[in-house]
């Protein structure tokens, strides 16, 4: 009996935080990364599903990082990473609309089915979602402090966000699942980090947060403990000392992007955590990294 009772404990323990969010839009990158075992994607899958039963609107971004580099070298292509951003040549753009926006879109899609939510896949294409143009980015060489322009190929960065199809999906009862794919002004193929276009379409939504579920227990200082929370003002130092690079860097300046823009809280969660959405979100202590202004 006293275990049942905990159970129902355990439930009203939760009120508190529907109350609160009910109604409100999270938006939740899915990270290639935490995309492993089939027990974690179920438990990602049932959380969503959860979420949306208690009336949080929810829209899902993926990633497919290592996916997509072990279809690269399959094919017999090497991987090419520069400040965290994969170099895109056309073949390699065919690759990742085949990888991201074909296998690991439809099968969030039909996770989230299997578990009883309504879920739909897109990617920045449909609809006219996500508009962008290329992306370049400068590269300074410490020793000389020369800076160079580096061409990082079919990569994108986000003008626009349309989220007319998002609304009306809503409106509609289906949960969002979406490919980090832009389209250009001459209607190219853009490829764009996930952590950016989920960064702009939690603004577009004027989310109530943005949740980044990655690979590691959160943001990690240089000993490899993690950061629970974390205002701007500490950030540039962490990027300068190289605390922050790679994969997080554009997690980071996602969460500063959505900040400004006015979304309440942003959260960097490990994704290898079973039901890591549920106890980030229902939970006071939460897991992982808070990142605020
Ligand atoms: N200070 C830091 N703390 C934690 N992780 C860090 C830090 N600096 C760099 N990283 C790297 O960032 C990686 C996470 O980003 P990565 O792009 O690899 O994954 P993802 O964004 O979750 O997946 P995808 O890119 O497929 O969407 C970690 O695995 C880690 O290697
Ligand atoms: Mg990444």
């Amino acid at each position: 009996m006293k275990e049942i009772i905990k159970k129902a404990e355990i439930l009203v323990d939760a009120l508190p935080y529907i109350t609160k969010f009910s109604g409100k839009t999270f938006v939740i990158k899915y990270g290639g990364a935490a995309q492993t075992k089939d027990e974690l994607k179920n438990s990602f899958a049932k959380d969503v599903v959860m979420l949306n039963y208690i009336g949080i609107r929810t829209v899902i971004v993926h990633g497919g990082g290592p996916k997509i580099s072990a279809t690269m070298e399959k094919m017999g292509k090497k991987p090419e990473f520069i400040h965290g951003q994969r170099v895109t040549d056309q073949e390699t753009m065919d690759i990742v609309e085949m990888v991201l926006g074909g296998l690991i879109n439809k099968e969030i899609v039909s996770l989230v089915s299997r578990h009883g939510g309504k879920a739909v896949g897109l990617s920045g294409k449909d609809g006219g979602l996500i508009k962008a143009r290329k992306k370049t980015i400068k590269k300074v060489t410490p020793e000389t402090g020369v800076s160079e322009i580096i061409d990082l190929g079919l990569v994108g960065e986000v003008t626009l966000i349309e989220p007319g199809l998002i609304d009306s999906l809503d409106k509609a009862g289906f949960i969002p699942v979406i490919a980090p794919i832009g389209v250009g002004p001459h209607g190219e193929t853009l490829n764009i980090n996930a952590d950016f276009v989920a960064a702009a379409i939690a603004s577009a939504l004027k989310a109530e947060k943005l949740i980044l579920l990655t690979d590691v227990p959160g943001l990690l200082d240089k000993k490899g403990n993690i950061l629970s929370t974390l205002k701007k003002g500490q950030i540039a130092k962490l990027i300068k000392d190289g605390t922050i690079s790679g994969g997080m860097l554009p997690k980071v300046q996602s969460c500063l992007s959505v900040l400004e823009s006015g979304v309440n809280k942003t959260h960097i969660v490990d994704g290898r955590v079973p039901h890591c959405l549920l106890l980030e979100i229902f939970t006071k202590e939460g897991i992982g990294t808070e990142i605020v202004l």
